[in-house]
């Protein structure tokens, strides 16, 4: 039995993997975002002109200090061209936000605390840092609670306004470095309802205290099947197989929160927070069902040699303990956890009808 579904496996692999080199397979689009203006058909009223940006690696463009390994090569590799702190390839969740509202991508916060002009303040600000979770995550860091505070801080110092803030979108990445740290430090399959509980009742605090400060619209993403990253597939091998039992909780977080949001809505008037479903975007690419193709999207870019070893690093002779393919954006992973900037521009596009809706 086991053997057959094997078997149906790989010739189902084969199948997809005609099928999509058949078609045409798209990369090396990589600077050709939709314009704001195009890529929305109904006209908007809001035109927000700063993103404020909390939460973890995937929306952080360069918080962590340098020794982080996405500060390494090959991370940045297809943008900017070097390590930037971005965990992926290149352009991350934050970039394709900005674009789409029609800003330039925020600075980071660390750049903001090593002081920089006043005029690269004018786009809003990105306190999202890689690890980070709703609580104190395995990572050293701090959680969304610090974030907002160090946002809520710069409002009081009048760095920002409340006009600022008026006309402004948040976006809101969070939840992975929580699982993950239970996974780490715990597991026990009955520690999960309360933990996916807690998880999302500290979000929903979280996601109103950054309406209260006046920001007009807030973007919260869903959480992505866990069961899928590459990360809980290291065991395997094969990255074929998915972890249904991750996958079915990460849906029950995602319940949760779309419940959570729906009362947020109702106890405000313009109802300003929408959910960035990244399950079903990132389930679309990685069954390669939208309009960006991936040659291989079971596989990721780049790999420790062994368990021990993540992406990036290097031993004290400088020798490297991961091995890369050939073509970053030819995968939907880069690492481990992270999307290539191809991965994000899929899952952005997956995304655009939910995004619109934060400009209304
Ligand atoms: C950078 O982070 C590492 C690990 O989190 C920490 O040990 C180190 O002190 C930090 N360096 C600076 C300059 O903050
Ligand atoms: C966030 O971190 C701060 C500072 O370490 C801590 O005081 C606070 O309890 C943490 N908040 C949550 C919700 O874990
Ligand atoms: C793990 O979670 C279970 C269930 O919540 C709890 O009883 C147990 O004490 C936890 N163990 C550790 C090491 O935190
Ligand atoms: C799925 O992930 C959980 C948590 O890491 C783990 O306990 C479980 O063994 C995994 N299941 C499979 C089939 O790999």
């Amino acid at each position: 039995m086991m053997h057959m579904h094997k078997l149906l496996y790989s010739a189902l692999c084969c199948l997809l993997f005609s099928f999509v080199l058949g078609q045409e397979v798209v990369q090396g689009q990589l600077d050709r975002h939709p314009q704001p203006s195009s890529s929305h058909s109904h006209p908007s009223h809001f035109r927000p002109s700063k993103l404020f940006v909390f939460g973890d690696s995937y929306a952080d463009t360069g918080n962590t200090n340098k020794s982080q390994f996405s500060w390494k090569y090959p991370y940045g590799i297809t943008f900017p061209g070097k390590p930037s702190g971005r965990f992926s390839s290149g352009r991350v969740l934050t970039d394709f936000v900005a674009k789409f509202i029609g800003v330039r991508s925020p600075i980071p916060y660390r750049r903001w605390k090593y002081g920089i002009p006043l005029l690269s303040l004018r786009y809003g600000m990105n306190f999202a840092y890689g690890g980070t979770g709703v609580f104190d995550s395995v990572f050293a860091g701090p959680n969304m609670t610090t974030q907002i505070d160090s946002f809520e801080f710069l409002f009081k110092d009048n760095v920002f306004i409340a006009r600022d803030l008026e006309s402004s979108v948040s976006l809101v990445t969070v939840a992975g470095n929580d699982y993950n740290t239970f996974i780490v430090r715990n597991g026990s399959a009955q520690g999960w309802q309360s933990l996916i509980t807690a998880v999302v009742n500290q979000i929903t605090i979280d996601l109103r205290r950054i309406h209260g400060l006046g920001v007009k619209r807030v973007a919260v993403t869903a959480i992505e099947p866990f069961g899928r990253l590459p990360f809980f597939q290291l065991a395997t091998a094969s990255f074929r197989q998915c972890n249904e039992t991750l996958n079915s909780l990460m849906r029950f977080h995602n319940l949760l929160l779309h419940q959570a949001v729906a009362k947020l809505n109702k106890e405000t008037k313009d109802s300003p927070f929408v959910i960035l479903d990244l399950y079903a975007s990132f389930m679309s690419a990685l069954n390669n069902q939208g309009s960006i193709k991936f040659v291989n999207p079971l596989k990721h870019f780049c790999i420790g040699i062994s368990r021990e070893y993540v992406c990036g690093t290097e031993d004290e002779s400088g020798a490297k303990k991961y091995t890369i393919c050939e073509d970053p954006e030819s995968a939907f992973f880069f690492d481990i956890a992270h999307p290539t900037q191809n991965g994000w521009r899929a899952v952005y596009s997956a995304l655009q009808a939910t995004l619109r809706q934060l400009l209304y």
